[in-house]
């Protein structure tokens, strides 16, 4: 699996690239707000062009960056992309445009195809697209079926409804255990069925206690946003689809691995979540225990 780094952050982009473990950047008008703001915090004024033209260039003609439009009608999308595309992708090559899947909202007044649109004229003018704000397998088909190069299913945030929806609390970074949800839902249906007597099958199928257990911590069958990675990743290998799945919205190390074992071809992945995947208490405590043991002997041979 490829691994993005998901940040607007160039001393992230920076620290990450000389790791040597980063194929990738990916930015959206959010994470521009957060680094324009913590500029602004230290009485820096960012000029966002050249500002931009350096991520590119740090990331360099192997690393695609992902830069996002703006607007939410297809006509000013695809001029924001290829203005996007024409100021940035000189500098290095590298330039990937995000694309909403579908912009409508109560206020826009855009209808659900725009992002769709976009992406097709995008495609066939050969602008490789990113389609962002994947929630549904559906949506991925879809943003394929429209040439983008690679589909973003926001992962954390299907995490965030289905546990909203069921009032559970939690931290943004913290795992959601869904499959222990799904295996406490699946004994409560069996549990329901073994005691509702000689009900047929389809009575039972229609019964409202049965469908709440069945449907349990569901968003329309699915039931994480790792699962909605792996749907993804399934649907396209049906089809020889070869569009990438990159599983975005990632809040943890236990999140990314998950996706990893699905198949997801790339996560974009914050710079803390990165520093996670690093880390375990037995490693800490292995290489305090050979430091300790080094004896002079084995010192004295590194010594010139
Ligand atoms: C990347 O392509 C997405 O914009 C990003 O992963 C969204 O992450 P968030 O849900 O943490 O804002």
């Amino acid at each position: 699996m490829k691994i993005f780094i998901d940040t607007a952050d160039l001393e992230e982009i920076r620290l990450a690239c000389s790791w040597g473990i980063v194929d990738g950047v990916t930015t959206n008008p959010s994470l521009i707000k957060r680094a324009v703001d913590a500029a602004k915090k230290e009485n820096v004024k960012i000029d966002i062009e050249s500002y931009i033209k350096e991520i590119c260039l740090t990331a360099g003609k192997e690393r695609p960056v992902s830069l996002e439009v703006i607007s939410l009608k297809s006509e000013d999308m695809t001029r924001e992309a290829r203005f996007l595309y024409r100021r940035f992708n000189r500098v290095a090559g590298n330039v990937v445009i995000k694309i909403p899947v579908n912009t409508y909202t109560e206020m826009s007044g855009s209808s659900h195809y725009e992002g769709l649109k976009a992406i097709t004229r995008l495609s066939k003018d050969g602008i490789p697209v990113n389609t962002t704000l994947i929630m549904n397998p559906q949506q991925a088909l879809l943003a394929a079926k429209a040439g983008a190069e690679y589909v973003s299913p926001f992962a954390g945030r299907v995490d965030d409804y289905i546990r909203k929806k069921l009032n559970i609390k939690f931290e943004k970074q913290d795992y959601f255990d869904f499959l222990l949800m799904q295996n406490i839902a699946s004994h409560k249906l069996t549990r329901f069925l073994d005691t509702s007597g000689e009900k047929n099958t389809a009575s039972l199928c229609l019964d409202e206690k049965a469908k709440k257990w069945a449907d349990f911590g569901k968003d329309n069958g699915i039931s994480s946003g790792v699962h909605l990675v792996e749907e993804i990743v399934h649907i396209y290998r049906n089809y020889n689809i070869t569009t990438e799945v990159i599983a975005a919205s990632m809040r943890n190390a236990r999140q990314v691995r998950e996706v990893a074992l699905v198949g997801a071809h790339i996560a974009t992945i914050p710079f803390k979540v990165i520093e996670e995947m690093t880390q375990h208490p037995k490693t800490v405590e292995g290489i305090k225990t050979f430091t300790q043991d080094v004896v002079p002997e084995y010192r004295e041979l590194f010594e010139e």
